[in-house]
Parts: structure tokens; C-alpha cells; sequence
């Protein structure tokens, strides 16, 4: 049986977050470059055009993780460094790029793990309908070939789309994320067709045998706010958008729409043979925990008939990011895990909490010492857990909160782009030495 001392730890970075560079050495342009030039779109007006600058300063970074123990460094690739298009020509200073990061890592002795998709899209295929088009399959295998065929030989474990359910509720559905499109219409066509390029995704992976290949599952706790059959209903409909969409059709059980009727709108996208399709045996889920979200019944909100119940509405706290932080639901979220499959191995492959610059950072000191706990309680009950990948290593750019929110270990100065251990990285590193291998 695992036990915490033999969780491996590591990092998550995503290149639309931290890489900057964002039109340097042969860069396509991306929707989050696009995103990001609209006035209200980001709470701070800020960009990404520098973020961390990670291009520059990654052995930096890579020398940081190692120094606190760290021996995972998981990043992403932007797609259009690689095809500046989305698709035909390949850029090669952006292989010469991640061939860098990946040698490095190798040199200093941690394992790189690259996730493919980290929400930027190649502005090119937006312009021709993103992932509302079905096309977009063939792009991204093709996309995912290259990098299979330039990294894989050093890089051993891949996460395909990460956090699908964010990335197109966020970008199809809601408006809130780069492409910036709403509605159901898109919002359903690009969800079965990210499933189905990521289905498709796996297999040219696993082309290469020695690959173990996962995908990462952004999970919400969704409790009800009464006993009363509309808010349990509310609260089912809105667990299976959140928490079901993205696993339940690669196991072979369809869309969740016994729960959420609307989801049967993405029939109408099928193709014959697209269920079997979608069918992917993943090496391993990586599960995204952050947050609780209490939900009602709400008749006036279209598709859902949900509304949440913000937290300071039930005597609870909000965190910087709006959302109340819920440690506990790492516990809950791997014993449901294990009800789709035991043996199946599970990551915890983001985990992490936002603070402002004005919190102590002891908090998130607590906050991992909480989570360690609840690894340790679930690992006891046989759960089969590999490790934890941190979110995030540099405060960075957090999407449409700008630079508000400050999730990393190591603080930034966004003028002379300087790092600076906080507290919790000086606590995780003497939490190493003690209990890690
Ligand atoms: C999950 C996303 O993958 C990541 O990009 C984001 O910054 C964190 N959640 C925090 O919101």
C-alpha cells in the first residue's frame, strides 16, 4: 500500500501563465494574446505578454523546484510557439525552446511532464471556429504528433486537455475566458469535440509505448443549500456539468444528461461511432481541487435552474478568487475517483490555494498541512494516489483576475521580475527533507 512517504511532489506551470514572450521567436499569436487586448476583459487591465517571463528565466525556475525537493516540474506547451498557424509549419525555435526546459529538468534530476492543452489556443484556429468546429480534432492530433515525435524520447508522462469543463465553460459558454464566445450552441458543440480530439489525442500518444498518458479533471464539491427536492435536483444538475462531463463519456457512459437534460443538445453534434470514439483508457486521472460551491434551485436561470449561494451568504469566507477554499474536498474528490475504478492511479496534478498580497501566507502553509492529512487518510484506506503536483510554483497570471490572486510558493516582483521564497516554500522545504524520500 502507498503511504505519504512515498508521494512524489511536484509543480504545475501553464505557458499562457508564465512563459511572457508572447510574440517572441517565431510565437503565433494566441486567444488569450487576443483575449487580453479587450479593455473590461482582465480585472487588472493586465497581460500575459511578460507574465513570469518562465521563457527567460526557466532554469531559474527549475532551479528553485529543486532546491525545495520538488521532483516533478509539469508544464505546458503553447501551441501556436510550436505551429505559429495551429497547423502546417513548424516553428522550430519553439521545439529548440521546450527541448531546453526538458534537458534541463533532465540534468538537474527532476521529471518534466508536459500537459499539451493549457487553454491557449492558436488565434488562427479561433478564426475558424476553435473548438466549435469539428475539425479542430484533426488539428490537435496533428499538433499533438509534433509534440509526440520532439519530446517524446525524454518526456514520460503527458496530460492531454487540462481542465476541458473550465476552459470551454469559461471560453464557449460563459464568455469570461479567452475566445470570449457564450451560449449553449457553442458551449455544446466544443465540448464534444475537445472530448473527441482528446480521445483521439491519447491514441497518437500511446503510439509510443513507454508514454503514461492522463488528463486532468477540474473538480467543484457541489453540495445543496436545503434538503428540498428542487435544490437536491439543482444540486445534481450542476454536479454532473462540473464534475461528470469531462470523465463519465471516456468511460463509456455517455453524456451525464439523466442529471442535466440539456447536455442532450450535444447529440445533435454526433457523428456515427463518436460514443465508442471517445472511449480512453487513460494511465492515470489527475484531479484539480480548489473549491465548494453551495447551489439552489433557481427556475429564472436558463439551461441549469441554479444559482450559488455565495459564501458570505452562509457564514463562510471567500477567497481572493471568489470562491470559498475547501481543502476537504481533495479527501472527497480521490474516494470518488475510486468509485469509477480502484486500481486506476490518481495525481492530484494542481493543488493549491489563492491568497491575496495583503494575507499571511501562513495560511497557505495550513491549508497544505490540511490537505497532507487528508492524503494521508485517504492513502490509509488504500486509495491509490501518486502524488501531488503544487499550484503553483511563481505567482503569475491568473487569467481573467490578472495578477490579483497569488497562488505560487515564490512571490514576484513584476518590475525587476526578481523571485522571493514566501514562507509556505521555506515550510514545504523543510517538509521534504523530513518525510519525502
Ligand atoms: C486551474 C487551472 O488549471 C489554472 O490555470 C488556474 O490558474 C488554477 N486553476 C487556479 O485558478
Amino acid at each position: 500500500m502507498n503511504s505519504l512517504k512515498h508521494l512524489k511532489w511536484g509543480v504545475t506551470l501553464a505557458a499562457a501563465q508564465t512563459e511572457g514572450a508572447y510574440d517572441k521567436e517565431g510565437k503565433g499569436v494566441s486567444i488569450w494574446d487576443t483575449f487580453t487586448q479587450k479593455k473590461y476583459n482582465i480585472k487588472d487591465r493586465s497581460n500575459a505578454q511578460i507574465a513570469t517571463d518562465f521563457y527567460h528565466k526557466f532554469k531559474e525556475d527549475i532551479d528553485i523546484a529543486v532546491d525545495l525537493g520538488l521532483t516533478i516540474f509539469r508544464f505546458s506547451v503553447s501551441w501556436s510557439r510550436i505551429l505559429p498557424n495551429g497547423t502546417g509549419i513548424i516553428n522550430e525555435k519553439g521545439i529548440e525552446f521546450y527541448n531546453k526546459v526538458i534537458d534541463y529538468c533532465l540534468k538537474v534530476g527532476v521529471e518534466p511532464w508536459i500537459t499539451t492543452y493549457h487553454w491557449d489556443l492558436p488565434q488562427k484556429l479561433q478564426d475558424k471556429g476553435g473548438w466549435t468546429n469539428r475539425e479542430i480534432i484533426t488539428w490537435y492530433a496533428d499538433y499533438v504528433e509534433v509534440l509526440r515525435d520532439n519530446f517524446g524520447d525524454r518526456v514520460q508522462n503527458w496530460i492531454l486537455i487540462n481542465e476541458g469543463v473550465v476552459c470551454i465553460g469559461g471560453g464557449y459558454f460563459l464568455g469570461v475566458h479567452a475566445p470570449g464566445k457564450r451560449g449553449i450552441k457553442n458551449f455544446v458543440s466544443s465540448t464534444h469535440h475537445i472530448l473527441l480530439a482528446q480521445a483521439k489525442g491519447f491514441k497518437v500518444l500511446k503510439q509510443n509505448k513507454e508514454l503514461k498518458v492522463g488528463t486532468a479533471i477540474s473538480c467543484t464539491k457541489i453540495e445543496p443549500n436545503s434538503d428540498a427536492f428542487a435544490d437536491l435536483k439543482a444540486a445534481k444538475r450542476i454536479d454532473a456539468l462540473m464534475n461528470r462531463l469531462f470523465i463519465e463519456p471516456h468511460l463509456g457512459l455517455g453524456y451525464p444528461y439523466d442529471d442535466l437534460p440539456i447536455l442532450k443538445r450535444i447529440s445533435k453534434h454526433y457523428k456515427e461511432g463518436d460514443l465508442e470514439e471517445l472511449k480512453t483508457n487513460f494511465d492515470f486521472w489527475g484531479i484539480q481541487t480548489y473549491a465548494r460551491e453551495v447551489v439552489k434551485a433557481a427556475w429564472y436561470i436558463p439551461y441549469l435552474g441554479a444559482v450559488q449561494v455565495k459564501p458570505e451568504k452562509r457564514n463562510s469566507i471567500s477567497s481572493i478568487m471568489g470562491w470559498e477554499t475547501y481543502p476537504e474536498g481533495v479527501g472527497y474528490f480521490l474516494e470518488r475517483f475510486c468509485e469509477y475504478d480502484r486500481e486506476k492511479p490518481l495525481w492530484l496534478s494542481e493543488c493549491g490555494m489563492a491568497l491575496s498580497e495583503e494575507e499571511d501566507d501562513q495560511k497557505r502553509i495550513e491549508y497544505y498541512e490540511e490537505v497532507i492529512a487528508l492524503m494521508k487518510k485517504t492513502l490509509d484506506k488504500g486509495v491509490n494516489l501518486k502524488g501531488i503536483l503544487l499550484w503553483t510554483l511563481v505567482d503569475n497570471f491568473e487569467w481573467a483576475e490578472g495578477y490579483i490572486p497569488k497562488f505560487g510558493i515564490v512571490s514576484l516582483d513584476r518590475k525587476t521580475l526578481n523571485r522571493k521564497l514566501k514562507k509556505s516554500a521555506h515550510w514545504l522545504k523543510q517538509y521534504l527533507q523530513k518525510h519525502a524520500n
